[in-house]
């Protein structure tokens, strides 16, 4: 069997076309345009990047963007103080707090700050217990994890009654892609550092979800022929061939898994351009839901 690549930026393309005509027809009947207010604290190179592509993505979609940028050194309070700016202001649908917090911060604070209503990235302590709760419903689901689960129906998976493995239980990803897959009646496994026998468990899985920052980890062998892979991971490998040095390689180890699964995402060009549509189409229901 050959794999299906399930084309991620076609999917995000699509998802953002569709935000931006939204956009518009709201512009057009004299609704609000959708605001989006960033907050990146220090200097994380790759957080700076993925904010940056965050704010140009806001707008190629017509979405105003607001751009925080506080010090390395800012204080709790400081930051605090910033989220409660934002959730007053009327012009700020959603606010993204750029992860890593630097480490004297108190993330579960700053995050349990954010107005819930202007929770675009779904990480809002409530946000992510309704996520684990039956009959409950967040007001936001996290960009990424909702990003796989559109990629997962995109791809013609059957998720009632599958047996789906996550591979890492990060915040961001891991655990509330494991809730929603729940949510969408699959049977669960999480992996991690500590899961005896990782091959073994990920053999018995029709969907894969590898997020656990390991270059190329998942191996032909560990893979159930037919199975559903989406693969979370960006990781860079030196490669002397390439202009920069390097390359970037996802958890899965592509051109060997692609041989006996289903259908599998690439990297780059999978799970990725999937968060930023989500957090594009999060912050355009924020609008709405004010209207
Ligand atoms: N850091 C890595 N991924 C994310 C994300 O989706 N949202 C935020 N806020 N920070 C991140």
């Amino acid at each position: 069997m050959t794999a299906k690549i399930i084309d991620g930026k076609a999917i995000a393309d699509r998802v953002r076309a569709e935000v931006k005509e939204a956009v518009a027809k709201r512009a057009a009947e004299g609704k609000t345009i959708p605001g989006l207010a960033t907050v990146l604290v220090g200097e994380n190179p790759a957080s700076k990047v993925y904010v940056r592509s965050k704010q140009k993505a806001c707008a190629e979609a017509g979405i105003n963007s607001f751009g925080h940028n506080l010090p390395e050194d800012a204080t709790q309070e400081e930051v605090e103080a910033l989220v409660r700016k934002l959730n007053a202001d009327p012009n700020v649908n959603g606010i993204l707090v750029q992860l890593p917090l630097p480490k004297h911060l108190d993330e579960e604070k700053v995050l349990g700050a954010i107005d819930l209503n202007k929770d675009v990235d779904g990480f809002h302590p409530i946000n992510i217990g309704r996520l684990a709760q039956k009959g409950r419903e967040p007001v936001f689901i996290p960009c990424t994890p909702a990003g796989c689960m559109v990629l997962l129906e995109e791809a013609g998976a059957r998720l009632t009654g599958a047996n789906a493995v996550v591979l890492g239980r990060s915040n961001i990803v891991g655990m509330p892609v494991a809730l929603l897959l729940v949510k969408a009646n699959a049977t669960v496994t999480i992996v991690h550092s500590r899961t005896k026998n990782i091959p073994e468990v990920l053999r018995e899985a029709d969907i894969i979800i590898a997020a656990i920052g390991q270059p190329e980890f998942v191996k032909k062998d560990w893979v159930k022929p037919g199975a559903f892979i989406i693969d979370v991971g960006i990781n860079q490998i030196e490669d002397p061939t390439s202009k920069k040095g390097y390359r970037l390689v996802g958890d899965v180890a592509f051109d060997e898994v692609a041989e006996v699964a289903a259908a599998i995402t690439p990297v780059p060009g999978g799970v990725g351009p999937m968060t930023i549509a989500m957090l594009l189409k999060n912050t355009l229901r924020a609008a709405e839901l004010k209207d």
